[in-house]
């Protein structure tokens, strides 16, 4: 592609936190941006401010038929996508205690169902389009088990697999896969944590860090570079040392049988 044809990419979750951000760096660097999340406001505030650059594509990712007319949408104003960044998600923590298997449902639904639904989307625009690339954004949770992220651990590790997977199927189409790990970033998704969120960064600084990586097509934006540098070894420990590392974390002990 020419340097002066801009870039076009569909970005899910740009409504708030992470995206959001990710959002107007791309917007600012001149790409033309599919945004999509539930809320639609702050998608019309972006369409505002950048015209003639975003295309708004609102909707609950987790269902399949919106997303295909997502795909159809795309399709009729672009017919081709350069980039695609899934990254809409959620996280819910689950209390082994009283162990709810819907918080399951819902977390897997909407970070992993509804990522497959957008890449089967996305993927006849993809190879229609210069340079093609997938971005997941799965999450440095998937680099050690962490009690109570039964669930939003289960979804960012089959999300992984699902990228990393697909990057071998679609290399011999020259279609690049990259998986993004962040550590702890300021969103309104982490201002619900009520524990120590180490070396956390600001949303803004998280998707500069992202945008700037992302030409050198990476297989893993990684960051911040001291959390995953802490993080990483741990990874490669014997199970029953992570089993250890995981138990410390536990805030509370679990109840005395006499309490049941
Ligand atoms: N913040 C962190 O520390 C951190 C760390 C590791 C990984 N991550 C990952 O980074 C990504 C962005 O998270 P964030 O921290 O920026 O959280 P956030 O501020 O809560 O943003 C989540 C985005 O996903 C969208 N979304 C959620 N459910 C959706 C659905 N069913 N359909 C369409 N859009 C949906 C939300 O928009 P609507 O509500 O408007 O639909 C919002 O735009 C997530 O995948 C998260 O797991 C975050």
């Amino acid at each position: 592609m020419s340097p002066n044809v801009p870039r076009r990419y569909w970005l899910t979750g740009a409504s708030s936190g992470i995206g959001l951000e990710l959002a107007k760096v791309l917007l600012e660097s001149g790409a033309q941006v599919a945004l999509s999340a539930r809320s639609r406001e702050p998608l019309e505030a972006l369409a505002r401010q950048f015209p003639g650059q975003v295309l708004v594509a609102a909707a609950d990712l987790t269902n399949s038929q919106a997303v295909r007319e997502i795909g159809a949408q795309i399709a009729q104003a672009w017919g081709s996508l350069d980039t695609v960044i899934l990254n809409a998600g959620t996280c819910e923590y689950v209390d082994a205690r009283q162990f709810d298997a819907s918080i399951i449902e819902h977390v897997v639904r909407t970070n992993l169902l509804a990522s497959s639904y957008c890449i089967e989307a996305a993927l006849p625009l993809l190879r229609a389009g210069q340079t093609p690339h997938l971005v997941g954004v799965a999450s440095a949770v998937t680099y050690l088990p962490m009690p109570r992220a039964e669930a939003y651990g289960a979804s960012k590790t089959g999300l992984r697999y699902l990228f990393e997977s697909l990057r071998i199927d679609l290399s011999p189409e020259g279609i690049d896969v990259t998986v993004v790990s962040p550590g702890f970033v300021d969103t309104p998704l982490t201002e619900r944590n009520d524990f120590p969120m180490p070396l956390r960064w600001p949303a803004d600084k998280a998707a500069r860090h992202i945008f700037a990586k992302l030409n050198g097509r990476p297989l893993e934006i990684a960051f911040p570079a001291m959390f995953i540098a802490t993080l990483w070894p741990l990874s490669k420990l014997p199970n029953r040392v992570q089993l250890l590392i995981g138990k410390r974390m536990l805030r509370s002990p679990p109840p005395h049988k006499d309490d049941l």
